[in-house]
């Protein structure tokens, strides 16, 4: 839907596009700097297959302040983006047979990521009437003997909900009564509009079996560079970076300079850009609030919204197609995360103001012309 919408646009069509997430402002200026003083500096050998010395520090650092307890070096990991983090996690902890409970909707990656490692997904529903909070009795459903692992997302793409942290407790003790491993996807740690951030990492009872994959990419603006990390025990680690190292031998030492200089100073952009985010989420849960054709769940994290458009009796694909073709707004259908994202369409919150009024004008007005014809 994306490739459509971008090639009429391209064609000279008035798309509103609200389908992905791209941060709407540039990597801040200090932090490019920062890379071209380091390549010029001669950053540009192999790196150290674990990560340069200084950003683990950095981010042992980190990661003690938040839990309060001492993580060490030998704890963190550098990857290309949370992404390739969780690549090399699945790779790490999962085998053919074995089964990862995901809560559905999900980041559409997941799947191909997870399918890499030859286990089976077993989707654990959100419910919408739930905040697509994810709930214990759903987990307990989806058991099974062979389940080996739990992919928490937390703030959660795509529906924006952040659990509290006692919810967080309750899934991660969960985990520990069925001896599951907890990998903890934090890409938006950093984009909380409404509710406090817990990770199972900082409970010091489910520290051993939980590994947080998170980057700069969302909350830096750095999507195109590339800058994640994974956290966790060090017997753990250890494992994980005879995997990583088999897949990329390290990576570009003066990226890893910029993800250290972007981690370890502050960005007025950066602060802009978050309170941006967050007057949108605010601005769309407004204005959808004002029909009855739709419900949106305001969003407490991230940079996405989900809409409820059921009460049209289209699907969210019929829906977010007919939203384009008659209406020139780009949206992605709740299906394409999954079938409990069935009903809804997600909106980015990375368009400007102006496009996000737009965008909701007209799904109020697709919405009700379908519930009153
Ligand atoms: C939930 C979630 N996890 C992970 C990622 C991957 O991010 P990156 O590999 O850029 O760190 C994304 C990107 O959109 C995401 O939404």
């Amino acid at each position: 839907m994306h490739a459509r919408a971008h090639n009429r646009r391209q064609a000279g069509d008035d798309i509103v596009m609200l389908s992905i997430g791209e941060p709407h402002i540039p990597t801040p200026a200090a932090i490019v700097d920062k890379a071209a003083d380091s390549l010029r500096s001669g950053r540009t050998k192999y790196a150290i297959g674990r990560g340069e010395p200084d950003l683990l520090a950095t981010l042992a650092k980190r990661y003690s302040e938040r839990s309060g307890r001492e993580v060490t070096s030998n704890q963190v990991t550098f990857f290309p983006g949370s992404h390739t983090a969780l690549y090399a996690l699945c790779q790490t902890l999962l085998e053919a047979g074995d089964e990862i409970l995901v809560p559905d909707p999900f980041y559409a990656s997941y799947e191909g990521i997870i399918r890499a490692s030859r286990a089976s997904i077993v989707t654990v529903p959100l419910r919408p009437e739930s905040g697509f909070h994810l709930e214990v009795a759903s987990l307990e459903e989806a058991i099974t003997p062979r389940s080996r692992v739990l992919l928490l997302n937390n703030p959660h793409n795509p529906t924006g909900a952040v659990l509290t942290p006692q919810r967080v407790q309750e899934i991660a003790e969960f985990c520990k009564r069925h001896d599951l491993w907890l990998i903890s996807d934090e890409a938006y740690e950093h984009l909380i509009y409404d509710g406090t951030f817990a990770s199972p990492f900082d409970m010091d009872e489910y520290a051993e079996r939980t590994a947080v994959i998170a980057s700069v990419s969302k909350s830096h603006a750095m999507t195109g560079w590339r800058c994640g990390w994974a956290v966790g025990s060090e017997e753990l680690l250890e494992r994980l970076v005879s995997v990583s190292e088999a897949m990329m031998f390290g990576a570009q030492p003066f990226a890893q300079d910029a993800t250290d200089f972007a981690l370890t100073n502050h960005f007025d952009e950066l602060d802009q850009m978050y309170a941006d985010y967050k007057r949108r989420a605010r601005l769309v849960a407004e204005m959808l609030a004002t029909s009855a054709a739709v419900d949106c769940h305001p969003p407490q994290g991230g940079i996405f919204v989900m809409v409820d458009v059921r009460a049209t009796g289209l699907t969210g694909e019929e829906f977010a197609w007919q939203l384009l073709a008659e209406h020139n707004v780009a949206t992605m259908p709740g299906e394409s995360f999954g079938a409990a994202g069935g009903g809804h369409i997600r909106l980015s919150l990375t368009a400007d103001d102006e496009d996000i009024e737009r965008g909701c004008e007209r799904i109020i007005r697709l919405a009700e012309g379908l519930v009153s014809s």
